[in-house]
């Protein structure tokens, strides 16, 4: 088997239709790209950035890992963050998880699943962190669903803590941090509450994201 035929035949129909309703779409994209929004989610087939906001190629730019995690030391995120931020003068960086995140998931259960342990390792802190609410939900789903929303609270709260963000601020840049949590059952989008847009909202935003969890 060679290629994939059915994928290039999508494309050819995908583009079709997009310049029979506008002919200089293409033309218009390649010279520059403006998007306005920086989305940093999860890898999971079914969260597509581009799809579930109703976005059209230009407008937004993406990085997704496994369940929406921004480290401090991890250059690719960083880069993108750098990018999106100091070169593209991106508005919104929107940090958006979701529920039944399989690498959320994953994190909770202590299994031993190899290099990528060490990945969820990040979000087995968060769940440390606010292990005291979380104990004290019962249902299991529920319990899940709430380290997914904590999640996406801490990781905007890195993003915020970022250099590049701080140092954007700092010079006076309009930009807004944002958490959303989307669900795969419904299509639908959470906003978390978590949206910040300069240095001395960073405290009080975060108190009112986790509750009483902290
Ligand atoms: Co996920």
């Amino acid at each position: 088997m060679h290629g994939l035929p059915d994928l290039i035949q999508k494309n050819k129909s995908w583009a079709e239709n997009l310049n029979a309703e506008d002919p200089s779409f293409f033309s218009e994209l390649a010279k520059k790209q403006i998007p306005e929004y920086l989305w940093i989610g999860c890898s999971d087939s079914r969260v597509p950035a581009n799809q579930i906001v109703g976005l059209l190629p230009g407008e937004v730019f993406v990085h997704r890992n496994i369940a929406n995690v921004v480290v401090h030391t991890d250059f690719n995120c960083l880069s993108v963050i750098e990018f999106a931020v100091a070169v593209l003068k991106v508005k919104h960086i929107i940090v958006c998880g979701h529920y039944g995140c399989g690498g959320v998931k994953a994190a909770s259960q202590n299994r031993h699943l190899g290099l990528i342990d060490n990945w969820l390792r990040h979000i087995r802190d968060v769940r440390n962190k606010h292990e005291a609410v979380l104990k004290d939900i019962e249902d299991e789903n529920e319990r899940h669903d709430r380290l997914c929303e904590l999640n996406v609270v801490e990781q905007a709260h890195n993003v915020c803590h970022t250099t590049v963000v701080q140092q954007a601020w700092e010079k006076g840049q309009e930009l807004a941090v944002h958490s959303w949590i989307y669900k795969i059952q419904d299509g639908l989008i959470r906003d978390l509450g978590l949206t910040i847009t300069g240095l001395d909202e960073i405290a009080e935003a975060y108190r009112v994201a986790v509750g009483n969890d902290v």
